[in-house]
């Protein structure tokens, strides 16, 4: 998604400036182009050569502005080349100047110059940030269009614990391929499912299995870079839910199917990756039960099907998408009979043998199409296709 972008890093002069390099080159492992622009206070933490070591592109320091090399407008030459910028970290004085629309430093004479989308990723000391000042500047920055990405409640460079820290490398390239992005998904609501359920045995046991929820996590970074809304409706989770995205852990099907049903009326879309267990323990015993005390022999129920119970409340423009996990050989039979049975539109197959697999591959079956779509890579590329062909079809 970012392979050939041209993307501009703005560093500003705070202690999260440190972070800026692991951002940049990130972005450049993901295939940008990246060139930095760093302003003076930033060259007290980090150095020019040092982004472009990583980048393999030029670094620009304030004394390039006042002393352009070969011909160029530095400001305007960089706002032409770039198609998006990020400024991270961005500090209270850089907001303030941008909100003021005060060009007076390189940084700020570019993202004037430039017409294009702007993510700024404030960090700062908690009460820098919770400033009237800052709140106004950042209320404004918003209304001229920026994007601008909240800082994360945590410990701070200062001592103090609070807001201020800037978000997680992975939070923040999910922002930076959301801005972008086309946003096909944009005013709709997805409901995901994702993650195993865990059925009681009693107090402290209980049946599962060892889905990681990984597709799911997939699948809710995907429909935020269309521009969904996601509500993630989870068992455990390997990997944390991506920021911005509404999370509802549950243990149980029943849990699941409960917060399901509430839900679903709202969206255009629901995906079900949940790995959910056929069955439970007809009654949970009560308490820990002493090992001798464990019978020797279960009575189990069947959970409920969440899949058929959404399929039976869905109206007309909502679409039902969902997962099975199939022998390769028997695939695209078990799939094409899955769809129609359990009254899904696409139901996306994954070949047994992809579940061990760090990468993906999903046979993606609709109902308006002969053939069904091999999407193969990693999960978060999968996860992007995937909803991109389910977006068309709304
Ligand atoms: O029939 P099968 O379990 O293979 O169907 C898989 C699809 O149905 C997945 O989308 C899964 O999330 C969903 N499902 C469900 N509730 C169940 C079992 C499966 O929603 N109890």
């Amino acid at each position: 998604m970012l392979e050939g972008r041209h993307l501009l890093l703005g560093v500003c002069g705070g202690i999260a400036a440190y972070k800026s390099a692991e951002l940049a080159r990130a972005l450049v492992r993901q295939g940008a182009q990246v060139r930095t622009v760093l302003t003076t206070g930033a060259e007290a933490f980090v150095t020019p050569l040092l982004f472009e070591a990583l980048t393999r592109e030029r670094a620009f320091r304030q004394k390039d502005f006042l002393n352009p090399q070969g011909g160029l407008i530095l400001h305007t030459d960089l706002a032409a080349w770039a198609e998006a910028v990020v400024v991270a970290p961005a500090t209270a004085s850089f907001l303030s100047k941008l909100s003021r629309g005060e060009p007076s430093d390189l940084l700020t004479a570019v993202l004037m110059a430039f017409s294009g989308p702007v993510l700024l990723a404030p960090a700062m000391n908690l009460h820098m940030w919770r400033h009237p000042a800052t709140q106004e500047n950042v209320s404004r920055l918003r209304r001229f269009g920026y994007q601008v990405v909240e800082p994360e409640e945590g410990s701070l460079a200062c001592g103090l614990t609070g807001p201020g820290r800037l978000p997680p490398l992975e939070d923040l390239l999910l922002e930076i391929k959301a801005l972008l992005s086309e946003k096909p998904l944009s005013g709709k609501r997805v409901l995901l499912t994702g993650g195993p359920t865990r059925e009681p045995l009693d107090a402290v046991r209980f049946f599962s299995n060892p889905s990681s929820g990984r597709m799911a996590v997939a699948l809710a970074q995907a429909a935020r870079i269309l521009g969904a809304e996601v509500y993630l409706v989870h068992g455990s989770l390997a990997v944390a839910p991506p920021r911005g995205v509404r999370s509802y852990p549950v243990q149980r099907a029943e849990e699941m199917l409960a917060e399901a049903l509430r839900l679903f009326p709202e969206c255009a879309i629901a995906v079900l990756a949940a790995a959910v267990c056929d069955l439970a323990p007809e009654e949970p015993l009560p308490g820990k039960t002493p090992k001798e005390a464990l019978p020797r022999v279960l009575r189990l129920r069947p959970t409920p099907d969440i899949a058929r119970e959404l399929a039976a409340r869905k109206r007309p423009g909502q679409l039902l998408v969902g997962f099975a996990l199939e022998e390769r050989e028997k695939l695209e039979d078990r799939a094409r009979r899955k769809l129609t049975e359990k009254g899904f539109d696409f139901l996306a197959a994954n070949p047994l043998e992809s579940l061990e697999a760090e990468d993906t591959e999903v046979w993606l079956f609709s109902r308006e199409r002969e053939t069904p779509r091999i999407l193969k890579g990693s999960k978060e590329r999968v996860a992007l296709e995937l909803l991109g062909e389910v977006a068309r079809a709304l």
